[in-house]
């Protein structure tokens, strides 16, 4: 079987970071490197993905070419993969001819095939001053679902509800900062609606057609759920094209391009054929064939892409496979918080590479740290303190210990010669039962052969935290082996007792385990600890062949195999007579205390205002200006796609308004009829979410978040002011 593995496109405009490391990449190193020893066939493409608005918009600011961007980030992105071992197969770009022919290629199949496009002409928005029809992106206004004045045209930051740019309130354009006009414009739609059926069949059974393509219960809830919280609230026709002139062109059809997210995922298409073209090989084969399983890796943000967009649009080629699963993770922090470019919070890869070149094992520290707490099922936080804790806990004290050991007392014992074992058993001397209890030659050896199968298994499920926990568990299981049969009390009651030779054999059998299972999470030290044992670094086929050579009840290290010399493999951070790894971190805290400082600095007054839970004081003049009156809730609906949006009438008693008020998450509608409020009616009417509010009910709302109606009394008569 063949495993085509795709990572996220990063996009080719900024410097990724930890978060995205975590998320999409470090996941399927570890997948790819593991199926490698496994012997399997995999091939693992990425690339840089060079289209989109954001790059144009960047660009547009700086007065420079697109190009300029995407060259600078292309190299920097590929350059802090290659530096922190990330093995990708190939790793192509998207503004490269073969993926624009691919993408044309793959959108006129599309088309040819006549049902899987409408061509719609509609209304959107056009910066007068710049020339040009604004993407989504290029357009600011206040969300009319919270209120927050910098919303985007396709999503607002601060609530997270998708948006159109139509529904922004006051709309800007970004470019030029002119106001926005609607102007007419064709494009081409996908019928996403189309697929909805096989769709939601697939995501719920994993079968199409009947035909069971992968088991539903080995994908994520998280994954799952998203998805199917999507497909019931039913699938659009999407736009896939756009007026822009970055970008793949759409044929015949001059000024438009194919929108971003419509090339991206070809672009693993076309990286793979990139990389048949110089290594050989049949792309088709990987992406087609019976014989072949694709495993998108991504973080939780792409989740609909891959799992809804891209196997429609895959499925209406006709011809390709669909994932068999989308192991997408969910977001990491950092030290608290999201990651942030603009406020300086988080650490980019290349500036890890660089900042910590001089610390020993450093692509691995990161790499293991990252590992220990991958956001697998949920958001996690990443700390300096975590990454001090889990290297020297991990790495020093269990891993890099127990591997010294074993050669420092192998070498002591027995001239560095693994020992042939020699039947007799240590009593182990603490623990319960010390001095009785045994492990039998097959107890130990078994404790190591589930180990390494179970390591294996956890990767191949993407449980990848629980890879990682029975990889520390082995390494204790091993110091804690040599610590209860101390073969230094018995070579001191009897230099030739035999039982030595049987825990140093044992102890080289367990090495030899952890320096092969080691290998997907932390390569570079895999490759150091092999070298210890005098072994070659692992090669394809390696972990198949040592679960082969348990299975047979032989041994990974053979008697008479001369081991190298250790030292100190890890040296801890925390170490009170070299504090040098232990600067270069505190380094890192000072940065982030830095920007916590300058942060509290450039708070402005609104923001400290915001904070003090009493408003600066106003004249009596200013309150009389609010007309606030008494009104009775006549009707009330849910407001179409949004959750938090009432559309009320009330009735002042002289006329009837139409409000809309966020309190449908706290009231059901038919809750709030007849109920007496009181309102502010002269703020100036405004739409929300395309429905006109033409006053502002009060509420109250206490510490826990509960909101109530400031309300008269019962039978208080209506439309009377408030005094
Ligand atoms: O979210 C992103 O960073 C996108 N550039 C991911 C694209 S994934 C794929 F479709 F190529
Ligand atoms: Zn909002």
């Amino acid at each position: 079987m063949k495993s085509l593995l795709t990572s996220a496109l990063p996009y080719a405009n900024g410097p990724l970071h930890l978060g995205h490391l975590a998320g999409a990449y470090l996941p399927a190193d570890i997948y790819a490197r593991y199926l490698r020893l496994m012997g399997r066939e995999v091939l693992w493409v990425c690339g840089s993905d060079e289209h989109g608005a954001a790059i144009t918009l960047r660009a547009k600011k700086e007065g420079i070419d697109p190009r300029e961007i995407i060259d600078k980030y292309h190299a920097l992105n590929k350059g802090s993969f290659e530096s922190l071992g990330i093995s990708f197969d190939y790793y192509h770009r998207t503004s490269e001819p073969l993926h624009h022919e691919t993408s044309q290629e793959f959108f006129l199949k599309l088309l040819k095939r006549g049902d899987q496009f409408e061509i719609k002409t509609t209304e959107q928005y056009y910066d007068p001053e710049a020339n040009q029809f604004l993407a989504d992106r290029y357009i600011k206004g206040t969300c009319p679902n919270c209120s927050f004045e910098n919303a985007f045209g396709d999503q607002c930051e601060n609530c997270g509800k998708d948006l159109s740019p139509t529904e922004l309130i006051n709309p800007v354009s970004t470019i030029s900062g002119a106001k926005p006009e609607l102007r007419e414009t064709k494009h081409w739609f996908f019928r996403l609606d189309e697929h909805e059926a096989w769709l939601k069949d697939w995501i719920k059974t994993g079968k199409v057609d009947g035909v069971q393509l992968h088991d539903p219960k080995d994908w994520k809830k998280h994954v799952v759920g998203q998805c199917m919280s999507w497909l019931d609230g039913g699938l659009m026709p999407r736009s896939i094209t756009r007026d822009l002139d970055w970008g793949i062109q759409v044929p015949d059809a001059p000024g438009k391009v194919l929108y971003v997210w419509f090339d991206a995922p070809i672009g693993y298409i076309s990286s793979t054929k990139q990389w048949a073209a110089e290594n050989g090989g049949n792309w088709e084969d990987w992406w087609k064939g019976d014989d072949s399983e694709l495993v998108h890796f991504i973080g939780k943000d792409n989740i609909v892409f891959h799992c809804i967009v891209f196997p429609a649009m895959l499925k209406a080629h006709g011809e390709y496979n669909l994932p068999v699963n989308v192991p997408a993770n969910q977001f990491l922090n950092f030290e608290g918080d999201k990651f942030s470019k603009s406020r300086g919070w988080g650490i980019e890869l290349q500036e890890y590479v660089e900042e910590f070149k001089d610390f020993p094992n450093s692509e691995d520290a990161i790499r293991w740290a990252l590992l220990r707490n991958l956001p697998e099922q949920q958001d996690a936080d990443f700390t300096w303190d975590g990454f001090t804790e889990y290297h020297d806990k991990d790495l020093a004290d269990k891993l890099g210990n127990f591997i010294n050991r074993v050669t420092v007392l192998t070498h002591k014992y027995f001239g560095g010669r693994v020992p042939a074992p020699q039947g007799r058993v240590a009593p182990l001397s603490s623990g319960e039962g010390s001095g009785e209890r045994f492990l039998a030659h097959a107890q130990v050896q078994s404790e190591v052969t589930e180990a390494v199968y179970k390591i294996g298994k956890d990767i191949e499920a993407f449980r990848f935290k629980d890879a990682a926990t029975t990889f520390v568990e082995l390494a204790s299981f091993g110091n804690t082996y040599l610590q209860d049969a101390a073969p230094w009390s018995l070579f001191k009651a009897n230099p030739e007792d035999p039982a030595i030779a049987e825990t140093m054999y044992h102890c080289a059998q367990i090495a030899a385990a952890l320096a092969l299972t080691c290998t997907p999470f932390i390569p570079f030290s895999a490759n150091r600890l092999r070298a210890v044992l005098n072994q070659s670094p692992a090669t394809n086929g390696d972990w198949q062949l040592a679960l082969d050579t348990l299975a047979a009840g032989h041994p990974l290290l053979s008697p008479e195999h001369e081991l190298g010399e250790a030292g100190v493999l890890f040296p801890k951070i925390i170490d009170r007579k070299d504090d040098s790894r232990n600067a270069i971190i505190q380094k890192q805290r000072d940065k982030m205390a830095a920007v916590l400082a300058a942060k509290s600095e450039a708070e402005t007054t609104s923001e400290k205002e915001a904070r003090d839970p009493f408003k600066p004081e106003m004249t009596f003049d200013d309150f009389l200006k609010m007309d606030l009156r008494t009104a009775t809730i006549l009707t009330a609906e849910a407001v179409k796609k949004s959750s938090k949006l009432l559309h009320l009438t009330i009735d002042l008693g002289s006329e009837q308004r139409s409000v809309v008020s966020g309190i449908a998450k706290h009231f059901a509608p038919e809750e709030v009829v007849g109920k007496q409020v009181v309102c502010v009616t002269n703020l100036a009417p405004r739409k929300m979410a395309g429905v006109l509010s033409e006053a502002m009910i009060l509420m109250a709302e206490d510490g826990a978040g509960k909101l109530v109606f400031v309300s008269p009394p019962d039978g208080f008569g209506d439309g009377w002011g408030v005094r």
